[in-house]
C-alpha cells in the first residue's frame, strides 16, 4: 500500500519524509489555504522539498472543464510534467479528465462518495480514485465499505486506476484499507503520527534502556 501525506505545510511534510517511507503528497484548496501563502508559491516550496520518486498531487479550481484543462497546463508549467492533478468528479471534471487523459496527464479523481463515480473517473483515464473515507462515515454512510466496494469493481475490471483513499480521522479506518489491499492512501501529519504510538511501546524502550543502565552507566550506548 502506498503512503502519501494530505498536508500543504512544508515543515509537516519535511518531517514525515524524514521519518516515514512516504510516496507521495496530497494537497487541496481548504489544505493551501489554511498556510496562508500564495497557492502556487507554496505548492512550489512543497515541491522543493520532494525527492524525485515522491508525487505530487494538486487540485484544479475552476467548476468548468475547459477552465480546469488550463489550469492543470497551468500546473504543469510550473511544477512538472510528473504532477498529479487532482480533479472532482463533477460533470465538468470527468470531461476535464477525458480530455487531461488524452493529453498524457497523471490525474486523481477527488471527492469521491460512491463507487460509480470511480467506475466512471477510471473509465475516463484518472490514476487515482480518492474516495472520502471518513466523510462518508459522518454522515451516516460507510466509507470503508464505499472505498472497499471500489477497490473490488476497479480490480475485477482489472482497471489501471486505483483507490486512493483520503479523508481519514483515526487508525482503524486505515487498518481496514489495509486488509483489503487497497492501493494507497493520503493521511494527515497528525494522523500518520498516531499510527506509530503505541505506550506499550515506549515502556518497552524505556525498560531495555533502564536495564542497560544497570550494567554501564547513565547515558551510555552501544
Ligand atoms: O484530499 C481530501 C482530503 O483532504 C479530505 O480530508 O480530512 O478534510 O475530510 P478531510
Amino acid at each position: 500500500m502506498r503512503i502519501y501525506i494530505d498536508s500543504a505545510n512544508v515543515e509537516d511534510i519535511k518531517l514525515m519524509i524524514k521519518r516515514l517511507p512516504v510516496d507521495g503528497v496530497t494537497t487541496n484548496p481548504s489544505l493551501l489555504a489554511k498556510e496562508k501563502n500564495n497557492p502556487m508559491k507554496q505548492l512550489k516550496a512543497i515541491k522543493e522539498v520532494l525527492e524525485d520518486h515522491i508525487e505530487l498531487h494538486a487540485q484544479v479550481l475552476s467548476a468548468h472543464a475547459e477552465e480546469m484543462i488550463k489550469e492543470a497546463e497551468y500546473m504543469r508549467e510550473h511544477l512538472g510534467e510528473n504532477l498529479y492533478i487532482k480533479v472532482p468528479v463533477t460533470p465538468d471534471g470527468i470531461e476535464a479528465i477525458k480530455e487531461l487523459h488524452k493529453r498524457g496527464v497523471n490525474i486523481t479523481a477527488t471527492a469521491i462518495y460512491t463507487p460509480m463515480q470511480a467506475v466512471l473517473a477510471a473509465k475516463a483515464g484518472a490514476r487515482w480514485v480518492a474516495p472520502y473515507v471518513n466523510r462518508l462515515d459522518m454522515i451516516g454512510a460507510d466509507g470503508v465499505l464505499v472505498a472497499t466496494t471500489i477497490h473490488d469493481i476497479l480490480t475485477q475490471i482489472n482497471d489501471k486506476a486505483g483507490v486512493l483513499a483520503a479523508s481519514f480521522k483515526n487508525v482503524q479506518q486505515i487498518l481496514n484499507l489495509s486488509e483489503i489491499g487497497v492501493g494507497a492512501v493520503t493521511v494527515s501529519p497528525e494522523l500518520l503520527k498516531e499510527i506509530l504510538y503505541h505506550p506499550l511501546t515506549d515502556k518497552a524502550v524505556c525498560d531495555f534502556t533502564n536495564d542497560f543502565y544497570k550494567i554501564t552507566s547513565e547515558g551510555a550506548s552501544m
